[in-house]
């Protein structure tokens, strides 16, 4: 079965918070990625506010119809946020202050107490919840300890490998084809242990197909490459061409 696409719009935000203007909202991005066949929308609410604002998650809240997957730190302040909004899913993240974006997958092994403290009370108020994690078994098993839903392997290194000159086709090659069988190795323990299997981080419509060959993946939380491919084309038509390279496997 094709995997689901869960569109993530944080950079519309990002756009937005550049003047801290009205314009573009995230609420009409959300709706013209659900009308275009999205299966669900991701926002990552940081500490910093530098994109997604806490209005943002509440206005999503009341207009997504489809699947609303908040991305967030472990942290009191996130997890009060995330149990009074109520989205359908929850995927904790690591977050360090002066990144980019995103810098690999969340240790739960290393913060075991934390994560099971927050998966609890986001179990308990029936939102799923999914630890991004790198696709590393001993990663995966304490996922499954303290009893996450599901986990998003972090495909960053495989994206990594296949960009630019030294991509699918060149010197990149081999280690793209090494960061893909561990996604494999990953999916395919993390369903065997029970777990639901997401993916994502650096996905592009050039190497998502590989990734999305992965039968035990059943979701992707795919943001930049789909908002950079929206300048040239819009918005609908960037999300259909995403939903199709997925489904070309
Ligand atoms: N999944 C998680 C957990 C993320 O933190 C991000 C980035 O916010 C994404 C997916 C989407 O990554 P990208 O914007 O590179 O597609």
């Amino acid at each position: 079965m094709t995997a689901r696409l869960n569109v993530n719009i944080d950079h519309v935000a990002t756009v937005r918070q550049a003047r801290r203007a009205p314009e573009p909202s995230v609420i009409a991005a959300a709706m013209a990625c659900e009308q275009a066949g999205a299966d669900g929308i991701t926002v990552h609410l940081r500490g910093d506010r530098r994109h997604i604002q806490d209005l943002d998650i509440r206005l999503l809240r009341d207009s997504v119809t489809t699947y609303l997957n908040l991305e967030m730190a472990a942290t009191d302040e996130m997890l009060e946020i995330a149990l009074q909004t109520t989205p359908d899913a929850v995927t904790l993240v690591a977050e360090r202050p002066n990144e980019i974006t995103t810098e690999g997958g969340l240790d739960a092994k290393a913060n075991i107490v934390a994560v099971r403290a927050a998966v609890d009370r986001i179990r308990e108020t029936n939102i799923l919840a999914s630890l991004f994690i790198d696709p590393d078994p001993a990663q995966i098993e304490t996922a499954v300890q303290v009893g996450a839903n599901q986990v998003e392997l972090c495909t960053a290194a495989y994206c990594e490998a296949t960009l630019g000159a030294r991509g699918i086709h060149g010197e990149g090659a081999e280690r793209a084809a090494r960061e893909l069988q561990r996604l494999r190795e990953g999916a395919e323990l993390a369903a065997r242990l029970g777990l639901q299997v997401a993916a994502g981080h650096g996905l592009t419509y050039r190497n998502v197909g590989a990734v999305a060959r992965i039968s035990e993946i059943t979701e992707f939380n795919i943001g930049h490459n789909i908002i950079s491919r929206a300048i040239f084309v819009g918005l609908p038509a960037a999300v259909r061409e995403m939903k199709e390279a997925i489904s070309l496997t």
